[in-house]
């Protein structure tokens, strides 16, 4: 008998009965037996047509005597009982039965690939099979290399230096398809991939979220090591700023406005750190993305004034299915919250179609984005603003490289957005 994992999974229908249904088949079918079945939980579709209803998903845990093929001709069997039609994928469906593992064979055949291919992707796999095999998460979060202090980490990447280029994403971690971008960007242009995941207390003002910012290193690891990341860099807090840190990076202009204002320190906190990683990684490359455009920005200017030997790239903001930005503090967001937050996007669509209608006058488009944003009771306004998307200074109409920026409250959590023009 040998140990499996399933993924089930449904959009159709009775979702919750469709996957306890599909259990029970499971639990009748000659040859296997069920031991475990994680709770079922919700997740948006992932590769669907858009609209397609929200998923339910859960994992199992089966003993079978089946071999893989004759595993894979009873799942399909149960799928059709359910009602599924046909085995289209990324398509709305009753019942979905994937394999994820089978005891520690590998199977790589054209309609049969396991381990599962895209399970460290997603965290509808990953989140109810941790709640059934811990271990087994713990185990496919060690296949990539971590490293937890400085000088170990210099000393694995000084030989690499010497014939390879270095790419690098810093992150505070939490990795959602946004930084999935810029890891998988990172890989295709370099021949090592390094991402650093440390939550920066230097960047956090005293009320904000330092304590509560989401963390989870085994999903991390696991998800950015699917994205082609050679190498996680953690580094302990202690070592990072000891008792006797004392040294700070400024970049004077550009940190007064939008954020920086909101959020005094912050940017000193963020070129701190980031100087400091680029010091322990000397990446070539080190990727950025357009969601903190002014963080961009911000290193790009301290990266040459300090004549750092290093480029930096600034990727395209990743989005939802609704246009809401990918951002790791998202989770913070209730329902009704995550659903108003879209109009942080839809609202700054629609003035990017109001200025190719002529409109110019930063004051009517921040008035029209301000009006849609305080349609939602969850909203409030932190800052709205066109500026020079070079100097970031205010503008009163939007002519040349233009920013239309902004950060809103939904509730307590403060999300940020931006376009450029
Ligand atoms: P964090 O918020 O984890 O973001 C890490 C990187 O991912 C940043 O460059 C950010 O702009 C990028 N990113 C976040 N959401 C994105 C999205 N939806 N699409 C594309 N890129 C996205 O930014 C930080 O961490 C920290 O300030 C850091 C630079 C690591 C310094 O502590």
């Amino acid at each position: 008998m040998a140990t499996c994992y399933l993924g089930l999974g449904s959009n159709v229908g009775n979702k919750k009965k469709n996957i306890l249904l599909a259990v029970k088949y499971l639990q009748k079918s000659k040859g296997i037996k069920v031991e475990k079945v994680s709770r079922l939980y919700e997740s948006s579709p992932c590769g669907c047509p858009a609209g397609s209803p929200d998923f339910l998903n859960g994992a199992a845990k089966i003993r079978t005597s089946l071999a893989p093929l004759a595993l894979l001709k009873e799942l399909k069997n149960i799928e059709r009982c359910l009602g599924r039609k046909k085995a289209k994928r990324f398509f709305p469906r009753p019942i979905d039965i994937d394999i994820l593992f089978y005891a520690n064979k590998k199977v790589n055949l054209p309609n049969l690939k396991i381990p599962h291919p895209r399970l460290k992707m997603r965290d509808f796999v990953l989140t109810p099979l941790k709640e059934i095999s811990p271990g087994i998460i713990k185990k496919i979060a060690s296949e990539v290399k971590t490293i937890k202090d400085i000088p170990s980490m210099r000393a694995f990447l000084a030989h690499a230096r010497k014939n390879m280029s270095i790419g690098f994403v810093p992150t505070m971690g939490y990795l959602h398809d946004g930084h999935i971008s810029l890891i998988r960007q990172a890989k295709k242009e370099n021949d090592v991939c390094v991402v650093s995941v440390f939550v920066n207390p230097l960047q956090f003002g005293p009320k904000e979220d330092f304590k509560k910012y989401p963390r989870d290193l085994e999903r991390d690891s696991i998800k950015a090591q699917s994205a082609g990341c050679d190498v996680i860099f953690v580094p302990e807090e202690r070592q990072m700023y000891p008792d006797s840190y004392c040294t700070y990076v400024n970049v004077d202009k550009l940190t007064g406005t939008l954020c920086g204002a909101s959020r005094p320190g912050h940017f000193k906190g963020v070129a701190t750190v980031v100087c400091k990683l680029f010091n322990i990684i000397q990446p070539d490359v080190a990727y950025f993305g357009q969601k903190d455009y002014q963080q961009a920005l911000v290193i790009k200017a301290m990266a040459k004034d300090l004549n750092m030997p290093l480029k930096i790239s600034i990727m395209p903001t990743v989005r939802e299915a609704d246009g809401l930005a990918m951002s790791s503090r998202n989770s913070y967001l209730n329902l009704s919250e995550r659903a108003e937050a879209a109009v942080l996007y839809q609202s700054l669509q629609q003035a990017r179609k109001n200025i190719f209608s002529g409109e110019k006058s930063s004051k009517a488009i921040i008035g029209d984005i301000r009006k849609a944003i305080l349609k939602k009771k969850s909203a409030k306004i932190d800052y709205i603003a066109v500026a020079d998307a070079d100097t970031l200074e205010s503008r009163d109409s939007v002519h040349g490289k233009a920013l239309i920026a902004l950060a809103a409250w939904f509730g307590k959590t403060r999300l940020i957005d931006n376009i450029l023009l």
